[in-house]
């Protein structure tokens, strides 16, 4: 990273999912570059653990515990964001970086694992938005303000298994396209598009029963990149006052340009399906 300071030097990012995975990445590279962060997730070990692994920079980072998929707690968190109106500091921006996956034949699926699917992803997004964004702007007057979705390579394809979770990305995807026509010109937005990282976003994945996305990340493992990668891309794009969509890596956007080739796109996802529905055999 150059030694002049970027242009959100002493700003705050309100990171959700900043916890673990590409959220605590992006959080550790905002604060080495002189930003403040503010990360919230749902599990309250799981924030001070990266409170512990971000201690050098105490002073400049806070947690709040708030699951996105509760109303209740986005609620609190927007009277928190609220309380430090009159404070002296500007925001970066709000970047959204929550997100889960279902793993496995649809109709084997448990109903309620889909629908959390949906709630924390598209629900929890949109809650946070709506209730998070125009406490960010307010206080920020018409200085640039970011407003970033981690997207996925999985909003290019249909995707068997996890088609639910492609679907709540292409959602997202056009929800804060269209949202930005209607911001000011001030707020920036940009989504990075994401293949496979390592991290336990695998863990995670709603299964199921009898099938484990784990196997096949772990089938699957030579595709991965890393998530300090992705941030680094990302947090980057943010210095150079970027928007849009990017990609971590060119080979992550040359993978999508092949998958969205009218010729090469329908070999490739052949070869993708197949990997995918075999990947515990
Ligand atoms: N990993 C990949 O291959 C990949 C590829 C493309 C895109 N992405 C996207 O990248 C983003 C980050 O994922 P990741 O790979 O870094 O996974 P991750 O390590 O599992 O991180 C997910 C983060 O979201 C938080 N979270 C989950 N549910 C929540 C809820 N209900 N309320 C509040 N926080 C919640 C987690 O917090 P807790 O610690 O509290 O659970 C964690 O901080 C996601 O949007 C994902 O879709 C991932």
């Amino acid at each position: 990273m150059s030694t002049k300071r970027p242009w959100f030097y002493g700003r705050k990012f309100i990171i959700t999912g900043g916890t673990t995975g590409i959220g605590f990445e992006i959080t550790k590279r905002f604060l080495e570059a002189g930003a403040k962060a503010l990360i919230i997730s749902h599990s309250k070990e799981e924030l001070e653990d990266a409170k512990d692994k971000l201690h050098n920079f105490d002073d400049k980072l806070e947690t709040f515990q708030c699951d996105v998929s509760k109303y209740e707690d986005v609620e609190k968190f927007a009277k928190y964001v609220e309380a430090q109106k009159d404070k002296d500091f500007l925001y970066g921006g709000l970047i959204e970086c929550v997100g889960i996956t279902n793993f496995g034949p649809f109709f084997e699926s448990q109903l309620k694992d889909l629908i959390y699917i949906i709630r924390v992803n598209i629900e929890g997004t949109v809650t946070v938005t709506h209730q998070i964004l125009p406490k960010v702007l307010e206080k920020n007057g018409k200085e640039m303000t970011y407003l970033t979705f981690i997207s996925s390579v999985a909003a290019l394809a249909e995707f068997p298994y996890f088609g639910l979770y492609s679907a709540t990305k292409v959602a997202m995807e056009h929800f804060f396209n269209s949202l930005s026509k209607e911001l000011p010109k001030t707020v920036k937005l940009l989504m990075i598009r994401p293949g496979a990282v390592k991290t336990r976003f695998y863990e995670r994945a709603k299964n199921a029963p009898g099938h484990d996305m784990r196997i096949l990340a772990e089938k699957t493992k030579s595709y991965f990149t890393t998530p300090d990668k992705v941030a680094k891309t990302f947090v980057n794009a943010i210095i150079k006052k970027k928007t849009g969509i990017i990609y971590p890596s060119f080979s992550t956007k040359l993978q999508a340009s092949l998958l969205t080739n009218r010729l090469i796109g329908p070999f490739l996802k052949k070869s993708y399906f197949k990997q995918i529905m075999t990947y515990n055999k």
